[in-house]
């Protein structure tokens, strides 16, 4: 017996296959299979694109910032907005602005933080650097800015009024 009839017979011992009962697939059935899995992926990504359009918010909340009067230049606090599950951050610049953001990195998902007195909000788990002037990605991996929170400052304080993502 020669050494491709002997490689054949082991791989026959390992992986036995009965023909009667196997299924054949033509490559017509192949082609149809992919064509239509093509078209309903297709299909599936129009139908979240249109859902996450109607999805968008114009009913945003206005949420007091508690002690965000109170906060020195050069420094940040965390609040949530526009719930609990929206943790952001408010900073304000040296020159006395006030600023916030989402604390989600757009990388990877990281809370991202401000470490006082500087130009820019640091993500620590890749090194991201967003500016604070406007969140813009500015060194390291993220690519798209982090939403803004718009604030408004009332009599009583300052809030969070929306989300420009
Ligand atoms: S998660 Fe923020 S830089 Fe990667």
């Amino acid at each position: 017996m020669s050494d491709d009839a002997k490689s054949i017979d082991r791989w026959r011992e390992d992986f036995p296959v009965r023909w009667d009962a196997d299924h054949y697939l033509t490559r017509r059935e192949l082609a149809k299979f992919l064509t239509l899995g093509s078209a309903l992926l297709c299909g599936a990504t129009g139908a979240l694109a249109l859902a996450s359009r109607i999805g968008a918010r114009s009913d945003w909340p206005a949420v007091r910032i508690p002690a965000a009067a109170a906060l020195l230049p050069g420094t940040s606090l965390l609040f949530r907005y526009p719930d609990d599950a929206g943790p952001c951050i408010l900073i304000k610049t040296g020159a006395g602005e006030l600023k916030a953001y989402s604390q989600v990195c757009t990388h990877l998902s990281c809370a991202v933080r401000y470490p006082s007195g500087g130009d820019t909000i640091e993500c620590p788990c890749h090194r991201g650097f967003f500016a604070v002037d406007d969140g813009r990605p500015v060194a390291g991996p993220p690519t798209r800015a982090l939403p803004r929170v718009r604030l408004e400052t009332r009599s009583d304080g300052v809030y969070a009024i929306g989300m420009e993502v």
